[in-house]
This record gives structure tokens, C-alpha cells and sequence, in this order.
């Protein structure tokens, strides 16, 4: 005869317990919560790396060559006056300008090469590689948007595509001997009044009162 009513054997078995409807789903929610955590995670580091590539002139990330580096401040040798990097990615060039003396700025749409850059200048400062008067600021802003007025250098490493549209942006904001170091790109009407390197690395100088 069959028994009835034994709790023992009605009691789920530990397999039972652990594989029932409810705990799946908890266990199916923790991995969705932590999949979907890091697709949003991934998403908000790498859009403002990708973004650029939809805008009209896509300006990508590149970092700028030691050699690049070094010929932009060979072409601005002597030069004195607050700097501003338009599109200054990793911040390198305004973190070298900051500790060769000059009043730098970073203008950079990436927030994440924004942050990096900062923390760089923070880093640099605290080891003693940057005067407090030459501390150098980034700002998170569209170089398109940024006034010129107040820069004595511009530094641009842009692509070919957008050197008309800056050329215009220059003549009508930039002042009365300001110079405009162009990184592997040159501005195509002005005539530079130097060149530095050759390639890939090349620098073109040009000064506000040289324009044609
Ligand atoms: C070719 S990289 C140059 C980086 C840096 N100047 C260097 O020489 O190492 C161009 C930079 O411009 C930034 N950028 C693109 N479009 C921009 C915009 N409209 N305003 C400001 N920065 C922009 C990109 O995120 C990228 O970091």
C-alpha cells in the first residue's frame, strides 16, 4: 500500500531547491544585470572614440609621433604666449608646451582623453615637471566652437578634410601675429613661413601677418 502523506519523501531534493523556476530566474537576472552593466560600461568608453568617425569632417584619435612632437616645438622655438592644442587627444603636446614654459590649453571633444589628460597634468605637477604658472587646462569643448582670439600659437594635427574650413576659422579669429603650427596636414592656401621634418611628421609653419 502506498504511503501517504511522508514528508520525506514530498521534500525537494537539494538539486531540486537549487534548480527550481524562482532561483533560475535570480540567477538569470544577476547575468543579465552584469552582461547589460558592462555593454553599457563598454558602450560609454568607447562612443566618444567612435563618435568622431560620424561627424561631418571625421578628426580621429592619432596620436601625435615623438618626432611630430619635437618639430612642432622646433617650429614655435623662441615663440612665447599662451598655446591652445585644437583636438589635443592625450594631451602630450600641451603637457610638453606646459613644461617648456608656455601657457597651455587642450581643447578636446573626447571626455575619457579630457580626464586622461588631467590626471597626466596633475601627475606631471606633483613631480615637480610643471611650474604652478604653467599649469596646463583641458577643456571638454568642440574646437570648431572654441574662440582664438586670446592664442598667441595654435597647434593643430587635423586631417585634409578639414584644413579649408579651419583656414577660414583662423582668418577671421586669429590676432595680429599669432602663429598656426599644422601637424602632417597643411593649411592649403596659406603660405607657411617654415617647415619643419619631412613625411608623416612634418610641421608647417605659418604666421598671421604672412597670409596671403
Ligand atoms: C589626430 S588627434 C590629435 C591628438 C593630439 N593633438 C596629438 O597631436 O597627439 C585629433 C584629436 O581631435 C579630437 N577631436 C575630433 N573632433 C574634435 C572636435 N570637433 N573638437 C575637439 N576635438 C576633436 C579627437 O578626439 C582626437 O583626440
Amino acid at each position: 500500500m502506498e504511503m501517504v502523506g511522508n514528508s520525506a519523501a514530498n521534500k525537494p531534493t537539494e538539486f531540486e531547491q537549487y534548480s527550481s523556476p524562482s532561483s533560475k530566474s535570480f540567477v538569470g537576472y544577476i547575468f543579465a544585470g552584469v552582461t547589460g552593466g558592462a555593454a553599457v560600461a563598454l558602450t560609454a568608453v568607447c562612443a566618444p572614440f567612435i563618435l568622431p568617425a560620424l561627424r561631418r569632417v571625421c578628426l580621429p584619435y592619432v596620436p601625435a609621433t615623438t618626432t611630430q612632437v619635437n618639430n612642432v616645438f622646433q617650429a614655435l622655438k623662441g615663440r612665447t604666449g599662451p598655446l591652445v592644442d585644437l583636438g589635443s587627444g592625450d594631451g602630450r603636446i600641451v603637457l610638453f608646451a606646459a613644461r617648456k614654459g608656455f601657457k597651455a590649453k587642450g581643447v578636446e571633444l573626447n571626455p575619457w582623453l579630457v580626464l586622461y589628460s588631467r590626471l597626466h597634468a596633475y601627475r606631471e605637477y606633483k613631480k615637480g615637471r610643471i611650474l604652478e604658472q604653467c599649469y596646463p587646462r583641458f577643456h571638454r569643448c568642440d574646437l570648431w566652437k572654441f574662440h582664438l582670439h586670446p592664442y598667441a600659437n595654435i597647434v593643430i594635427f587635423g586631417v585634409q578634410e578639414m584644413m579649408a574650413d579651419l583656414e577660414e576659422k583662423l582668418k577671421e579669429e586669429l590676432a595680429e601675429g599669432a602663429v598656426v603650427a599644422a601637424c602632417r596636414f597643411p593649411l592649403p592656401n596659406w603660405i607657411p613661413t617654415s617647415t619643419i621634418g619631412s613625411g608623416i611628421d612634418t610641421v608647417w609653419l605659418y604666421k598671421k601677418n604672412a597670409l596671403l
